[in-house]
């Protein structure tokens, strides 16, 4: 039996306004209001997490942003900080997505920080990790990945480290319809979770990978049956509350 309590987390980008934000909640919690055998997250623009709260802060519907910054105030124009997320029932946040990696250019050094500064904060990281199609054609994905679960966690005492969540997103399966098989999203996350025994020993077995990457009501259960995942991370398909449900849904009858 795993020690780790599922996680699903929906992942909106760059979409949704205010209004949709409040319809898409309200959906959502009549379908999911009564889940407890997996954490639902919703990760939301900054701009929609104060109506969120609003409607979801008293739910078991836990809220994640998408980003912070690794101070927590000053003179940093354009950036919000851990104390910021916490005040808006923050209680995730996602840390190095891999667009923000290519467009931003965030670097692993960013990242360790990042995720060093959420958990002090009180705030679950939930650490993107993910390798390239070149990368995974020329063999190097497992190295790719191993590097950067290790400099994102650098000096973290285990006690700590067993607060992260990871969430593996091959570059070439998100948003492109393309999912990982479950054998290779198994096989990465064992890897992954090895990586870290590496660094924290027994801990390890704690620790919630996700697998992230054109996840769908369709795939998640396959997904879902293998050992070391233990939730996903949605993107597209949690735009719409109906098949983000049903997707959750899924993933617990598949427990
Ligand atoms: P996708 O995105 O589900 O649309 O592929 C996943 C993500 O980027 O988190």
């Amino acid at each position: 039996m795993s020690k780790r309590h599922p996680i699903i987390a929906g992942n909106w980008k760059m979409h949704k306004t205010l209004r949709e934000a409040q319809d898409y909640a309200i959906k959502l919690l009549e379908r999911l209001g009564d889940v407890t055998q997996i954490d639902v997250v919703i990760c939301a623009p900054f701009t929609l997490l104060s109506t969120l709260k609003d409607e979801l802060e008293e739910s078991i519907i836990h809220i994640g942003a998408q980003n912070m910054f690794y101070v927590d105030n000053g003179a940093y124009t354009g950036e919000i900080s851990p104390s910021m997320l916490v005040d808006v029932a923050c209680t995730y946040v996602i840390i190095g997505h891999s667009e923000r990696r290519e467009h931003l250019k965030e670097t692993d050094e960013e990242v360790a920080k990042k995720v060093k500064v959420a958990l002090k904060g009180g705030i679950t990281p939930i650490l993107c990790v993910g390798e390239t199609l070149e990368q995974r054609e020329e063999g190097r994905a497992f190295a790719v990945v191993r590097s950067q679960v290790e400099k994102a966690l650098v000096d973290l005492p285990s006690e700590e480290l067993k607060r992260v969540v990871i969430a593996y997103e091959p570059i070439w399966a998100i948003g492109t319809g393309k999912v990982a098989s479950s054998q290779d999203a198994q096989d990465m996350c064992a890897m992954i979770r090895s990586t870290l025994a590496g660094i924290a020993g027994v801990v390890a077995e704690e620790i919630n990978i996700l697998y992230g990457g054109s996840v769908k009501s369709s795939n998640i259960a396959e997904l879902m049956a293998q050992p070391d995942v233990d939730g996903a991370l949605v993107g597209g398909a949690s735009l719409d509350p109906v098949e983000f449900a049903q997707l959750v849904e899924n993933a617990v009858a598949a427990l």
